[in-house]
């Protein structure tokens, strides 16, 4: 047995793997990645391949970055954990407090830390609660996310994903959170209708929805700025300076949810800055340590901090935290990366490589398979389609994204597909002549897929 299918055979009999056919996973097995410089990955047999997905969204700066793993190594020396319960706190996560207020796009009195996109989230949800409850309204509970978004798998936070497979099976979603209209224009506009017209009537079915809950009910909007895992879609023309005036005349708390666009990704230092809003409270992880360790954290407004400390005198404390809320290695490395964002210019640099994203994608736009083009700044996608005229859809089992995905792994390059649309988000590093290697790899495997699809007769109507 070489070392592959003995790490294979011990993976299959021992680890599960999120977002997998667990089933198809025994026959098709791992890859298994070994190591990384830049912003590529290598497997175990030596095979590069371009991340060109970042890992899953995260890995901003690129792999091997010395100056992160020297601040990691030298907080590990010094101070490998204290937590914050208690009155205790440490210098790096007072630090970074300071700096997040000071970059966020909304006006954020106090950081509260913790793991993961889906810890920040679900935090989210418990403080709106608790906040409303402290103000004397404990009727407005409810929480409203979108078809379509992502913010998580957990009990809350994959409540408010609105994807179907994140809830099926797992009882989800939880009382007290509601859907509205997905801003999927490419889906879900009718026959002639325009972006603006389309977005008038997303504005429509929120107020709908408020009003038919009862606005005193609804405590809470969250919104990705650019959907992600639903398909990497950025909002229609307009959508959230009207959404964000609908949810002020409504008293209803605004929440971006910034994993993914959070940290120069669309080309602002917050997606809410490149798609013109201003929440009350942001979401944070991912590239906030550029992956090289897990972190989360959420803004907390001035007059929800008030009403925590309300809370506080009122049930002797703030019962709620972590064990690695605040966790040193974590805000140590997370302030040196934010000082790289800085001081490397890598936000404007992303900016600027945005210009050749969009124009090897917008060049797609005309391939015979190709239904729409999406993106914004550095994150973006090409959704296959059986016809083009009609946005007529593949069907899903036929697994057209996988396949792409799987021709462009062939050529060294990681993508993913949600459903038919392909997605690309690599390191914000990335350079001018790497990223054409990458849509070099990318239309390869376009054209592959589509002899594919010609050959198997993948474009008869079902
Ligand atoms: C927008 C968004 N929010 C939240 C999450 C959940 O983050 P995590 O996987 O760290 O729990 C993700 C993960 O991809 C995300 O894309």
């Amino acid at each position: 047995m070489n070392t592959l299918s003995n790490l294979a055979h011990r993976d299959i009999e021992t680890v599960i793997h999120p977002f997998t056919n667990l089933s198809a996973h025994r026959n098709v097995g791992p890859l298994v990645i070994e190591e990384a410089r830049g912003i590529y990955i290598y497997d175990n047999e030596g095979k590069e391949y371009i991340e060109g997905m970042s890992g899953l969204w995260c890995s901003s700066l690129g792999y091997g970055n010395s100056e992160l793993v020297e601040v990691a190594a030298e907080q590990m020396q010094k101070l490998s954990f204290t937590h914050l319960f208690g009155h205790k706190t440490h210098d790096s996560a007072i630090a970074l407090s300071e700096k997040l207020k000071e970059l966020v796009p909304c006006d954020a009195s106090k950081v509260l830390f913790c793991g993961s996109g889906s810890e920040a989230n679900d935090m989210q949800v418990k403080l709106t609660w608790y906040y409303n409850n402290a103000r004397g309204k404990p009727e407005k509970k409810k929480i409203i996310a979108r078809i379509d978004g992502y913010h998580g798998v957990s009990v809350a936070a994959g409540s408010l994903t609105g994807l179907p497979p994140v809830h099926a099976e797992f009882d989800l979603p939880i009382d007290n959170i509601l859907h509205t209209s997905s801003p999927h224009y490419y889906h879900h506009a009718r026959d002639g209708e325009t972006e603006a017209e389309f977005t008038d009537r997303l504005v429509d079915d929120l107020e709908e929805l408020i009003n038919r809950e009862g606005a005193e009910t609804i405590a809470a909007f969250i919104a990705e700025p650019v959907l992600g895992a639903g398909g990497v879609v950025p909002p229609p023309e307009g959508y959230f300076p009207k959404i964000s005036a609908l949810l002020r005349k409504y008293d209803i708390r605004m929440i971006s949810d910034e994993v993914i666009c959070g940290f120069g990704r669309t080309g602002n230092w917050f997606g809410a800055q490149t798609h013109d809003y201003l929440p009350d409270s942001v979401s944070m992880a991912k590239a906030i340590t550029s992956a090289y360790f897990p972190l989360g954290a959420i803004t907390i407004e001035e007059d929800m901090y008030q009403a925590m400390l309300v809370q506080s005198e009122k049930l002797g404390g703030f019962a709620h935290g972590f064990t690695y809320t605040g966790h040193p290695v974590g805000t140590a490395v997370a302030l040196k990366t934010l000082e790289i964002y800085e001081r490397d210019g890598i936000i404007a640099h992303a900016a600027e490589m945005s210009k050749i994203f969009k124009s090897r994608l917008d060049a797609l736009a005309d391939h015979e398979l190709v239904g729409d083009v999406r993106y914004s700044g550095m994150v973006g996608a090409i959704e296959l389609v059986a016809d083009k005229k009609t946005r007529r859809a593949f069907d899903p089992k036929q697994l057209v994204g996988m396949n792409m995905v799987s021709n462009a792994q062939n050529h060294g390059l990681i993508s993913r597909a949600m459903g038919d649309a392909v997605s690309l988000c690599p390191p914000l590093t990335i350079k001018e002549d790497e990223l054409n290697e990458l849509f070099d790899r990318y239309e390869k495997a376009l054209n592959e897929t589509t002899q594919h699809v010609t050959k198997q007769g993948l474009r008869a109507a079902i």
